[in-house]
């Protein structure tokens, strides 16, 4: 070989009857095939492989993979950054004329975003106060297409009742859209709660290491499909480096899960045992609880990503429980519970109005 196909060319295969077991950062953005044949059949989708940087690299696939096991979806598109991965999901999703039902308190990119260029492709916005199922009820029109939350609100913590509102949405064919970047599928996984589609700005806990901007839509693998044309077209494709490091930011979730439970249980018992606590905590304070099981415990669920906060997390609901008849701590449940924002919560602080 002359010099300069040589430097070209040389040093690029490496012989090894081992893989390494962290997997290698793609930072290509061509592929080389044996022949056409193989180009054709990756292209059309009839083998695996990748194509061109835009399309994907094996890094992408490997934080979908990922993410889309942590939050029990069918598929997953990685995206440059969360508001990257809102503009694949409105323009994969939505078309002109269609309308939409967004919490008031939705991280303010993405309300300026439906505000600005989502009216400006003729999707309308209408926003309401999520934590109040019956007003996002209320503001459903014949061609609402979906309801967008957040499973925790950015800045202010607030909760949508997730398990009130989808099987009501279902009914209607409306998509319940929920933005969980600030809960991490470690505590809460909206899919389990009837969401059809999720987004996460990868940035936040999910690549947790303030080192990635990065974002992901995920849902139905049809719906996804036409998010990632969405994102290919556009050109909100996250670069392999990032999503090499979401996925190693990735890993400690378990840990987080961990931390998150008091000691002695396992995930399984945890909404038992809290759900046992603050009915009886209710009960204590002449308050009657009213709502599903599924409702608090999701609920607490929140209570408990505090911790992430403030380092309290679970430990003041149990606290509370074994208190009676103390203001302070009436006081400290009306709080928690109007985090909740459950049906309950709602009844409860009714009965309970501040005397
Ligand atoms: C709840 C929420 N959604 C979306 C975004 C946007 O994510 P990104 O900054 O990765 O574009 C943010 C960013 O702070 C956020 O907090």
């Amino acid at each position: 070989m002359n010099f300069h196909t040589l430097a070209a060319r040389g040093g690029r295969d490496v012989p090894s009857a081992s893989r390494p077991l962290t997997a290698p950062i793609y930072q290509t953005n061509v592929y080389a095939f044996e022949d056409m044949e193989t180009v054709e059949s990756v292209w059309e989708g009839k083998i695996s492989g990748y194509v061109y940087g835009r399309y994907g690299t094996g890094n992408h696939s490997m934080i979908e993979d990922l993410v889309a096991g942590l939050e029990g979806a069918e598929a997953a598109v990685a995206c440059a950054s969360g508001m990257g991965a809102t503009t694949a999901l409105l323009l994969g999703l939505f078309a002109a004329g269609d309308h939409l039902v967004a919490a008031r308190d939705l991280y303010g990119t993405t309300a300026s975003f439906l505000t600005s260029e989502g009216r400006r492709l003729g999707i309308e916005t209408t926003f309401v106060d999520a934590t109040d199922a019956e007003r996002v009820l209320g503001a459903l029109r014949p061609n609402t297409k979906a309801v967008f939350v957040e499973a925790l609100s950015n800045p202010l913590l607030r909760l949508a009742d997730l398990p009130v509102l989808a099987p009501l949405l279902e009914r209607r064919g409306v998509e319940l859209i929920v933005d969980a970047s600030m809960a991490s599928p470690a505590v809460c996984r909206p899919i389990e709660h009837g969401a059809t589609v999720v987004m996460h700005s990868l940035t936040k806990f999910i690549s947790g290491h303030g080192d990635v901007t990065g974002g992901m839509v995920l849902g139905r693998k049809e719906a996804m499909g036409r998010c990632r044309e969405a994102m290919i077209r556009a050109g909100t494709n996250l670069g392999p480096f990032d999503a090499w490091l979401a996925v190693r930011g990735a890993r400690p979730l378990w840990f987080l899960a961990t931390l998150l439970l008091p000691e002695g249980t396992t995930p399984p018992e945890l909404p038992d045992r809290i759900f046992e606590q603050i009915r009886r905590a209710c009960a204590e304070v002449g308050a009657t609880l009213v709502g599903g099981h599924t409702e608090i415990t999701f609920g607490l669920k929140r209570a408990i990503i505090n911790g992430l906060f403030n380092a309290k997390a679970d430990a003041d609901l149990i606290e509370i429980a074994q208190h009676e008849r103390n203001v302070t701590l009436r006081i400290e449940i009306r709080n928690r519970l109007r985090l909740l924002g459950t049906a309950a919560a709602r009844e409860y602080l009714e009965k309970t109005a501040e005397k």
